[in-house]
């Protein structure tokens, strides 16, 4: 099974920097998100590669994956071995490249892998979101496994007065206990983009985490755009959902880590400085006085 990254995106969020640095690759403990992503989408059984799609705007992304035998041998010269061994794994990693060279949405940039799919059911990871303890997509396996393989979803919990920022689920909750605890299993019935509180047709939005079928793909070819005059991959599931069977997990919303706004990246790395005992007490010197407003 191949996993698809999506980084084709224009990252407006952080301009201007993303006008020559991809967001996808803003550093969190010294490595890019998107390798965080890779080695994610790798730690999942059965995963054989990962198919990242690119725009030709952002070949920075490219570049960090490709070999760099001369900075190999220019490390190990200067006995950097470790340093050596970090850039050499990095290129070693079975990353492909596909390329979306208009942000037509998140839909059309998955289409784009659809050759290198063979058919098969395939994996979608966020390029801008990591789970660090690699578990969401194979618990999301897991769900899949149980159900003849149908396509599975991760969900989490979101303030009732904050689902219009999100795509979120209805349906039915098919595993007992409570229906919105981790873990939880949801039927999919339907699903909304951002909608008003009062149309929510639960507090479950989709987080950025994706297994589907093959079918998903000759939908997509098929599918026009929808909200923003974007082609969403949301809209090409709510097809599926006429045809076959999707769940969708709940999971803790902790777990993740987004990085897609300047905030919330520099949440993400501040918090990973301070969770490895290896830069904790670097990172709250480098913080100086500023340590004291952490509570
Ligand atoms: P985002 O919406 O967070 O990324 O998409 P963006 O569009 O680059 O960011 P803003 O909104 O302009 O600040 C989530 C992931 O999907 C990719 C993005 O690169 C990002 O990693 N994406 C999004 C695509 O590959 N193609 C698209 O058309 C849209």
């Amino acid at each position: 099974m191949k996993a698809i990254i999506p980084a084709a995106g224009l990252g407006t969020r952080f301009l201007p920097a993303t006008k020559a640095v991809p967001k996808e690759l803003l550093p969190v403990q010294g490595l890019p998100v998107i390798q965080h992503v890779v080695e994610e989408a790798l730690a999942v059984e059965g995963v054989d590669g990962v198919v990242i799609v690119n725009s030709h705007d952002k070949p920075a992304i490219e570049d960090y994956f490709a070999k760099n035998g001369e900075l190999e041998e220019l490390l190990r010269s200067r006995n950097k071995e470790d340093l050596a061994a970090g850039v050499e794994h990095a290129t070693s990693l079975p990353v492909s490249f596909v390329y979306q060279d208009e942000p037509l949405g998140l839909g059309h940039a998955v289409l784009q892998a659809a050759p290198a799919m063979n058919g098969e059911p395939f994996l979608v990871l966020l390029g801008d979101y990591f789970v660090p303890d690699h578990e969401m997509c194979r618990r999301m396996k897991e769900v899949s496994d149980a159900h003849n393989g149908a396509s599975v979803i991760a969900v989490g919990v979101v303030p009732a007065d904050e689902v219009s920022r999100y795509g979120i689920i209805g349906g039915k909750c098919v595993s007992g206990g409570d229906p919105e605890a981790p873990g939880a299993v949801w039927l999919v019935g339907n699903m909304v983009e951002k909608p008003a509180p009062e149309d929510a047709p639960s507090h479950l939005f989709i987080v950025g985490r994706y297994l589907l079928s093959p079918r998903v793909m000759e939908l997509l070819a098929t599918q026009g755009p929808g909200a923003g005059g974007e082609v969403q991959l949301t809209d090409a599931m709510l097809r599926l959902l006429d045809e076959e069977e999707m769940y969708a997990i709940v999971v803790d919303v902790d777990e993740g880590r987004d990085t897609g706004t300047p905030a919330a990246w520099a949440g993400v790395a501040a918090r990973t400085a301070l969770e490895d005992p290896s830069t904790r007490a670097e990172f709250l010197e480098a913080l100086g006085a500023a340590a004291d407003l952490i509570r």
